[in-house]
């Protein structure tokens, strides 16, 4: 019983919610849009996201956690996605630490959480989600055709857009509320099940700095652990990790 704030046409959904959630939304409005011409992805990239053809949606969060701990919320957005697509016949995904859902090795999900924190607290966190549902191959620009890939590529029986956005909040919300009643434990458990980072090599590409290491494990905020070559362990907070 969660509101829904539907449009055909918006920039871009994490936008339009951190508007909405600036004015005093409640916890867990959904914001979801047919198009986005202006969608957006992270370090500062684009999210292609032509009308109908994917399922472009973003979730406003007031959970009671610091700031450091927003990765939770990204973390948990992946496993709720990856549980709802791999439903359909046909379809494994995996996450790519923190925030990629590949499928064959190329980019089903892209998930964008954004944050407004003051004083140490957070005021909300908007979870932005996009999935490739059916993207023609024709219709992807090109420098993308290469890493994209959409679900009606691979399932093998046809894709309800509603009936997979209403799955991937069911999960979502059931993993909420796991984290705030059980804690970050379980649903840590669950994201390392479905994911191929660990255990990879890894080039983590930070704000101040690139070395390659391996993925040993997620620390209970949800921050990546990179063994180094010379032994020492990094937490990845943000950047890019590549396989
Ligand atoms: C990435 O992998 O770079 C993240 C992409 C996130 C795309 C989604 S689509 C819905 C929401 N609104 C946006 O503008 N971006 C996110």
């Amino acid at each position: 019983g969660h509101h829904i704030h539907y449009c055909e046409l918006t920039t871009s959904t994490n936008e339009l919610a951190k508007r909405l959630a600036g004015e005093g939304c409640e916890d867990g409005l959904v914001v979801i849009a047919e198009e986005q011409n202006s969608g957006k992805g992270r370090l500062s990239r684009g999210w292609f996201s032509p009308f109908a053809r994917g399922v472009w949606f973003s979730v406003v969060l007031k959970p009671p956690f610091m700031p450091q701990e927003a990765s939770k919320c990204t973390l948990l957005a992946a496993i709720a996605v990856v549980k709802a697509v791999n439903k359909y016949k046909g379809v494994q995904a995996s996450i790519k630490w923190p925030n990629d859902v590949l499928l064959d090795g190329k980019k089903l999900v892209g998930i964008l959480t954004e944050m407004s924190a003051e004083f140490g607290r957070i005021n909300y966190i908007v979870i932005g989600t996009g999935i490739n549902v059916n993207v023609p191959k024709e219709m992807v620009p090109e420098e993308l055709r290469a890493t994209a890939v959409s679900l009606a590529d691979v399932a093998r029986e046809p894709i309800s857009r509603v009936e997979l956005l209403a799955d991937v909040l069911g999960y979502m919300e059931e993993l909420y509320e796991k984290v705030l009643h059980e804690g970050f434990k379980p649903v840590l458990e669950e994201w390392k099940k479905y994911s191929s980072t660990l255990g990879q090599q890894v080039k983590v590409i930070a704000p101040d700095q690139t070395y390659f290491g391996e993925a040993v494990d997620i620390d209970e905020d949800g921050l990546l652990m990179v063994k180094r070559e010379d032994g020492r362990i990094e937490k990845v907070i943000a950047g890019d990790v590549s396989i």
